[in-house]
């Protein structure tokens, strides 16, 4: 084909394509005539992200920690990104859903390995001073996160292990939103009164998470999984891949953050106390939330032991 057979033919396309549309090809191909040449920086938006990082001291070190929690919520991003669509596709199969658990454990384990960044990354003189300028707020409040944990299992398994006998199916949304295991890191369960911490992130978020639960109670990671074929779901490097990214998000990335947490607040230069006024040590250790997305894919004894000797 020689070039004016070429451009003959991608016109015509262009043609079809607009015409569907109800738009005059031409008026496109003008706009073509003047539109501005892409470079990476517009493209990348590099000036808009590149001044997103504001710190609230002088400390230097304040800019490793607003840059790393950005670099979490875009990664945080991104995993959604890939699970709304597991979430929401038609004839889902094996390759497909294993492709795509693989992808967000990918971006896990970086999550994972990076911590260090965290951990060694900052000095802890100056952490301990930036810190006072947070207080109430905490990574606590990263609604991308519970995002994940809402669209990766069923509701059940995020509810506090003392309350879950009382909720079912039935249990309106309001109800377990109450019982969520991360309400303990916030409310005083004798007189029922909620921190700082939590009164702000419902404030903000409330709404939204009611609304991301309905919308993910019969599409999250667990109920896509059981709506394969039985013998699908037996499929080795599908229950591989999902073990894989249960261990990873709720026994690896918390121990990172609970080492690094440990590291700061336990430096000997603070009051041990964390900046969201939480039981931190209890409350973060695995060995006591046992939070697990995936429970039927392991055994009594593992379900057991979970988060212990790590
Ligand atoms: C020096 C670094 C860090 C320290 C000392 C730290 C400390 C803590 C503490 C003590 C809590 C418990 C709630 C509270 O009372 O504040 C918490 C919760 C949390 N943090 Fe961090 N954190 C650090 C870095 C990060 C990073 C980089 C992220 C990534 C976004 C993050 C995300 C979270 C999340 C999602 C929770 C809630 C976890 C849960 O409910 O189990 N943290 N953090």
């Amino acid at each position: 084909m020689d070039d004016t057979q070429h451009f003959d033919d991608i016109i015509k396309q262009l043609q079809e394509k607009y015409t569907k549309i109800d738009q005059d090809t031409d008026d496109h191909l003008y706009g073509l005539l003047y539109s501005k040449p892409i470079t990476y920086w517009d493209y990348i938006q590099t000036d808009a992200l590149l001044n997103l990082q504001i710190q609230r001291t002088t400390l230097p070190d304040e800019m490793v920690f607003i840059a790393y929690h950005q670099i979490n919520e875009l990664i945080f991003k991104m995993i959604l990104w890939e699970i709304q669509q597991v979430a929401e596709k038609e004839n889902l199969n094996v390759e497909f859903f294993e492709n795509k658990i693989m992808r967000v454990s990918r971006y896990f384990d970086m999550l994972t390995t990076s911590f260090n960044i965290m951990r060694e990354g900052m000095e802890i003189e100056q952490y301990m001073k930036f810190r006072y300028t947070l207080t109430p707020a905490s990574g606590f409040q990263s609604a991308q996160y519970r995002m994940i944990e809402f669209a990766s299992t069923e509701l059940i398994n995020l509810i506090d292990y003392r309350f879950r006998k009382t909720i079912d199916r039935n249990t309106p949304f309001e109800h377990a939103f109450e019982h969520l295991y991360w309400q303990a890191a916030g409310k005083d369960y004798k007189t029922g009164k909620k921190s700082t911490l939590l009164v702000n992130f419902e404030k903000r978020y409330k709404g939204d998470f009611i609304r991301f639960m309905q919308t993910y109670n019969t599409k999250n990671l667990w109920s896509r999984f059981k709506e394969l074929p039985k013998e699908d779901q037996q499929d080795a490097d599908l229950v591989k891949a999902m073990r894989h990214f249960d261990y990873t998000v709720n026994i690896t990335w918390v121990m990172a953050h609970y080492n690094a947490a440990k590291h700061y607040i336990e430096s000997g230069t603070g009051d041990g106390e964390a900046t969201g006024g939480s039981d931190w040590k209890k409350y973060m250790h695995p060995k006591y939330q046992k939070r697990i997305f995936f429970p039927e894919l392991w055994s009594e004894k593992e379900l057991e032991n979970w988060g212990e000797n790590i």
